[in-house]
């Protein structure tokens, strides 16, 4: 079976009500980032930060998978498929592939403040004030902040070493390591890009570039994919 890597981004979930992050001056859901998505931002006011990502964690799971998401899926009929999303949702998993690689954490788990190894599952939608580790530490979300390691990199590259088909959906690119994944991919290798408004890429002309919705786009990528070899 041929290899797909689909490198995933906010975009993918925008139509399932959730907000990317640069497509509206540059504030998320009101907030600056590094208020609320940095290790100094939860020293300085946790319960800002855990409110925060309590808020997030409601969304998510208001929201359901959209037709991108199915489509994806799908392609799991004729192809290994691995998705690398940086995405803190889980509507990959919801929409139904099976093999996702979340670089950016998961907002459905929780993390030990101590050991970012130690994740579990969150009862409902909140993480509470005192709910603590097997440590005893504070819980946070299982989600990497800015200036905290991406344990799952080294994976995410190798995946898309060894792809024989990348496609890159609804991610601006505008944050590293994860932008550099597309360097990983070989030479000669098909590329495809889906995005209403295609980002700056070094390796721009590479790419075959479906300037759509997500929605749109991969659905119709998707079935082309499944009646080619
Ligand atoms: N379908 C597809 N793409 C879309 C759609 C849509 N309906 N709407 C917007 N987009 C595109 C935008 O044009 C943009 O290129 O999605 C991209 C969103 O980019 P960002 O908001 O920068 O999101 P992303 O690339 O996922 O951000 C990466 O930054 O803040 C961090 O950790 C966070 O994982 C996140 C990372």
């Amino acid at each position: 079976m041929k290899k797909i890597a689909v490198l995933t981004g906010a975009g993918i979930s925008a139509e399932s009500g959730l907000k990317t992050f640069r497509d509206s001056d540059g504030l998320w859901e009101g907030y600056n980032i590094e208020d609320v998505a940095t290790p100094e931002a939860w020293r300085r006011n946790p319960k800002l930060v855990q409110d925060f990502y309590n808020e997030r964690r409601k969304n998510v799971l208001a929201a359901q998978p959209n037709a991108a998401h199915y489509a994806l899926a799908k392609l799991e009929e004729k192809y290994d498929v691995t998705i690398i999303t940086q995405n803190i949702d889980d509507l990959h998993e919801r929409g139904g592939s099976s093999k996702v690689v979340h670089l950016h954490g998961i907002i459905t788990r929780s993390q030990s403040s101590k050991n970012p190894k130690l994740t579990y599952p969150i009862n409902g939608w909140e993480i509470k004030m005192d709910e603590v580790c097997e440590l005893g530490s504070p819980l946070r979300a299982h989600v990497v902040w800015f200036g905290e390691e991406v344990p799952m990199i080294e994976t995410a590259a190798q995946i898309c070493t060894q792809a024989d088909l990348f496609i890159l959906v609804g991610s601006s690119l505008a944050v590293y390591p994860a932008a550099g994944l597309v360097n990983y991919v070989p030479r000669g290798v098909p590329k495809y890009i889906v995005d209403p408004k295609i980002p700056e890429l070094n390796q721009n002309s590479s790419f075959i570039k479906i300037q759509e919705k997500a929605t749109v786009g991969v659905p119709a990528l998707v079935s082309q994919l499944l009646i080619t070899d």
